[in-house]
């Protein structure tokens, strides 16, 4: 069975083919960043307009790198949910065509179980059940998986996603969008106890985020309140350590939370998804710090760890399962669950 799988939530446009034992035939992912990057976010008008432009070449290339014509395909599945209401309704529009012309299921993919079901089939084994944790541009959320079709909110963010703090330290720091990236390739050069920053809700027993007042600690290291507008760029030593210092916070709040959820759920199982995995010293300290409490740790390898449609491959598990759609099937720009 072959599962053609579309991604458009936000500013990628990815669609791939696996089959229902999770071996991936063709990938492809257009990305938009170019066309926000001048505005330092992602503008959703603009990302709906590139998405329709995008959906059909990237359809085809998909079918053709997997050595497919669109009637071998067995099943379409399509992530609704959550993401930018416009781009969402993009990718969904296209699956419902796709299913009414060939007269197969549709499928319906949650874009953040996608991301922790990017550790599954990284792994090449069964992971479930285990602790999810999302750190994307939009979301930084914790979760019980029990099994892929069962995911339970443990926590959150109360303020920025963890991706977005990233990208707004960025724009401070007068670093190119996206800003995850940029800080994480600066910061290597930087000082990690150059600048004392705050690690908010770490001291708590909540499994809940916040990174507003982290960013805002980081404005006010460049510019105190109230100080007239600096008239000359930061030294870039100054930059590299504020980068250094700002995602060591982070990087020490996300590590707090995982640890505190596997203390209260018995959970020694990590996955974690979601754009900002993809950062180098995240990853080096989850590996250290679980390594060495005997917690089981999954990453998705880069390509997986940022949007792409590969990790809708969950919806194996709900195609499987029965799981299928009708054709009125709408787009949840919200987190559902
Ligand atoms: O999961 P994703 O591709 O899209 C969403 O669903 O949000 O995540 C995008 C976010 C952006 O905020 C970007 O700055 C961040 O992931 N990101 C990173 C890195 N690569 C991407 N953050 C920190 N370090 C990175 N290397
Ligand atoms: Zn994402």
């Amino acid at each position: 069975m072959k599962i053609l799988i579309l991604e458009s939530t936000c500013d990628e446009t990815a669609a791939a083919v696996v089959t229902d034992s999770l071996e991936v035939l063709s990938s492809v992912v257009a990305s938009q960043e170019h066309l926000h990057e001048r505005y330092g976010g992602v503008v959703p008008e603009i990302a709906s307009r590139a998405h329709v432009e995008r959906i059909l070449p990237v359809i085809d290339e998909t079918l053709k790198r997997a050595g497919l014509v669109i009637g071998q395909i067995d099943a379409v599945a399509v992530a609704n949910t959550p993401g930018l209401a416009g781009s969402l309704l993009v990718g969904l529009a296209a699956a419902k065509a796709l299913c009414l012309a060939l007269d197969k299921p549709l499928v319906a993919v949650n874009h953040l179980q996608a991301h922790i079901y990017a550790c599954r089939i990284a792994a090449g084994h069964d992971v479930f059940p285990c602790l999810g944790l999302i750190v994307s541009g939009g979301h930084t959320s914790l979760y019980r998986c029990t099994t892929p079709l069962e995911f339970e909110l443990l926590g959150g963010t109360i303020d920025d996603a963890a991706g977005e703090a990233f990208d707004k330290v960025a724009s401070l720091l007068g670093l190119p969008f996206p800003g995850g990236p940029a800080i994480d390739r600066i910061a290597r050069l930087g000082n990690r106890a150059a600048y004392a920053l705050p690690r908010p809700l770490v001291d708590t027993d909540r499994l809940d985020f916040s990174f507003s007042g982290l960013k805002t600690a980081v404005r006010y290291r460049i510019q105190l309140p109230g100080a007239a507008p600096r008239d000359n760029p930061l030294e870039p030593a100054t930059v590299a350590d504020l980068a250094a210092s700002f995602q060591e916070a982070v990087v020490d709040c996300i590590i707090a939370k995982a640890l505190l959820a596997v203390k209260k759920t018995g959970i020694r199982v990590l996955c974690v998804g979601g754009g900002v995995s993809a950062n180098g010293r995240l990853r080096e300290r989850l590996e250290e710090e679980m390594r060495r409490r005997e917690i089981a740790l999954y990453i998705p390898p880069l390509k997986l760890c940022t949007d792409n449609a590969v990790m809708g491959a969950i919806a194996v598990e709900r195609l499987k399962a029965g799981l299928v759609e009708s054709l009125d099937l709408d787009v949840y720009p919200g987190l559902v669950r």
